[in-house]
């Protein structure tokens, strides 16, 4: 009976979610996929195919449950340091679901959004993603925002970097400049900032993510791994949500 058992739990779960109050935007740190492989004696590598299944069933599930936008930080700056087998295992798999992406785009109208530097991927990924996003732009179902090569202080550096360059060319004047015009200059131009941040794998730290769009996010912390993060988890974080009291720097209502 496990499988009753479980089918049994995802209802149990569901049930304590408010589908017409959900996140609008939840953005997730994959973490744990390196542990969750060590503690099988696999390589690294097979943490982060792991880790891209549990990717693909939970934007599914965002996706039927009417979430309108999911981040997900797959690939940071810092991940470079990291050995050169297992960058190109991400890529590889980051490839495969792009691939995967483009001929399944038009049946499930899924947007997806790179945000990073891309300038730095291999040629042939590049290209993926110009052609994913080029595809799904006009969609108007779930955006997939992919942070590949993204750091947040880049973010904000490279916006800063941008508008000056627009005032030195007498596009802008300095006092233009606000939180609004700032904010267009990201790459999350256009997304509203994530209302619920998760972090699995037991760290309790943003790790360079979404600096500027999480000043009023809510966090859930979780020790289960990427790998194992499950739809029933997903529910907890979104019941949890459910209960915090947002007030934005204001009062109780
Ligand atoms: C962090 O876990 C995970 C990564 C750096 C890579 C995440 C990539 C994927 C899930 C696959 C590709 C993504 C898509 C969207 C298809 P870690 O390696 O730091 O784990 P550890 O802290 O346990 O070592």
């Amino acid at each position: 009976m496990p499988e009753v058992c479980g089918l049994f739990n995802l209802f149990r779960k569901k049930a304590e979610i408010d589908l017409s109050r959900l996140p609008v935007h939840i953005a997730i740190i994959m973490d744990g996929n390196g542990r969750w492989a060590s503690r099988r004696g696999l390589p690294r590598s097979a943490g982060h195919a792991a880790g891209a299944e549990t990717f693909r069933s939970i934007a599914t599930y965002c996706r039927d449950i009417g979430i309108q936008y999911l981040t997900v930080y797959a690939f940071s700056t810092e991940n470079w340091k990291r050995p050169e087998q297992e960058i190109t295992a991400i890529w590889d798999l980051l490839r495969k679901y792009l691939l995967e992406s483009i001929q399944k785009m038009a049946k499930e109208r899924v947007k997806i959004h790179i945000m990073g530097d891309v300038g730095a991927m291999p040629d042939d990924i590049r290209q993926l993603i110009y052609e994913t996003e080029r595809l799904s732009r006009t969609y108007s179902g779930i955006q997939l925002n992919i942070c590949l090569n993204y750091g947040g202080r880049y973010e904000i550096v490279r916006a800063a970097r941008n508008l000056a360059a627009d005032c030195a060319a007498g596009k802008l004047q300095p006092a233009d400049i606000d939180q609004a015009l700032f904010e267009s200059f990201l790459y999350s131009a256009g997304v509203p900032d994530p209302d619920l941040i998760i972090r699995p794998s037991g760290e309790h730290r943003i790790s360079n993510f979404l600096l500027w769009q999480c000043a009023y996010s809510e966090f859930y912390f979780t020790k289960t791994l990427w790998p194992d993060f499950s739809i029933n988890e997903l529910n907890t974080a979104i019941a949890e949500y459910q209960r915090r009291e947002r007030r934005f720097g204001g009062i109780k209502a």
